[in-house]
């Protein structure tokens, strides 16, 4: 390694294994979240696995405790909004065909799932809505629109279980997940394990690390104070051990969070969760 990769290196080497959380029960409006559970058998290095609300400070987990504290609801209420607005060549909106949006409870424990064949999120869902049926625009994947409307549906699910479907027409593209998950890659040679599943619960820099879940996804961040989509977390991680991103929408982000959603089996869904 060059002197200069060495010093970045140094900038993000690992500190010391940081003291408990702060809290371990979280309950949001008075209903009861497992941020705790065994592992799935299928994780053969990981015993039990935790939310990443487990791993925030004491502040920013109570923003998560309570939906009137949480700055991501403003975004759900826009999404209540776009639910209603008309758009597109076809004339209609989303209530013109789905009566209420607490009818895709459920849905977000099991995306991204194959249809005909092909792996889908909830991003490509609604914009397969936004398309064929509405003849409209489709929406870009991490912006504002895509993330306040699959908060709002996310939130349907809140307190479900994540349960994606891993085996049959999903198996090859799992595979294809958990092989990224353990490649190195960037100037800084790292794969996602070596973080999130070698040394979770010890400090970086100034960050808490905790397992990559993604069972809290759209997640409103403090530090850019809007939703973030999980392809975007995925970006800025490979961006941070220097490695050029792979394409939001993509089919590798896409292989990878089917494979991460699998490594949190049994944690409740928190959409839309705070970080930091
Ligand atoms: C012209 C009618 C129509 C409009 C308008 C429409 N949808 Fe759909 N949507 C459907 C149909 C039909 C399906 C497939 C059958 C089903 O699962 O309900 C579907 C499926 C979905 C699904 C997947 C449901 C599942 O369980 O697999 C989501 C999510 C969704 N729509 C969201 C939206 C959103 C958000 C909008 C507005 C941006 C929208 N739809 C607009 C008709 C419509
Ligand atoms: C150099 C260490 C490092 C590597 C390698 C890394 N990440 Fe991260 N990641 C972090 C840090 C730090 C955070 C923010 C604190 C936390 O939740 O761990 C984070 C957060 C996340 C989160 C959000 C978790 C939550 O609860 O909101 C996800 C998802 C994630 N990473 C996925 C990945 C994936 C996928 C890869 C591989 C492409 C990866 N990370 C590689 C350091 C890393």
């Amino acid at each position: 390694m060059t002197k200069k990769l060495w010093a970045t290196f140094a900038l993000i080497s690992l500190g010391t294994s940081a003291a408990a959380q702060d809290s371990n029960s979280l309950s949001i409006d008075g209903e009861a979240m497992v941020t705790e559970v065994a592992a799935p058998a299928h994780m053969e290095n990981v015993d039990t696995i935790y939310s990443g609300w487990r791993f925030r400070s004491a502040e920013t987990q109570a923003l998560e405790m309570d939906d009137f504290d949480n700055p991501a609801f403003v975004f759900v209420e826009q999404a209540e909004d776009l639910w209603d607005k008309v758009d597109g060549a076809a004339g209609k909106a989303c209530s013109s065909c789905h009566e209420d949006v607490a009818d895709f409870a459920g849905l977000r424990t099991q995306l991204p799932r194959v249809d005909d064949g092909e792996l889908v999120t909830m991003e490509n869902l609604i914009n397969e809505c936004r398309t064929e049926r509405m003849e409209a625009e489709p929406w870009k994947w991490s912006k504002g629109n895509m993330t306040a409307m699959t908060a709002l549906i996310g939130v349907q699910s809140r307190g479900m279980p994540m349960n994606v479907a891993i085996d049959g027409d999903a198996a090859p593209f799992w595979e294809k997940g958990k092989e990224l998950y353990y490649t190195r890659v960037g100037q800084l040679d790292m794969a996602c394990s070596n973080c999130h599943e070698d040394n979770y619960g010890m400090m970086i820099r100034a960050d808490h690390l905790s397992q990559g879940q993604v069972n809290g996804f759209p997640t409103y961040r403090l530090k850019n104070a809007k939703l973030n989509s999980i392809h975007g977390r995925f970006k800025g991680c490979m961006k941070n051990i220097r490695a050029t991103p792979f394409k939001e929408g993509g089919d590798e982000f896409k292989a990878l969070e089917l494979y991460l959603a699998s490594r949190g089996q049994g944690l409740s869904v928190e959409t839309p969760s705070v970080r930091n």
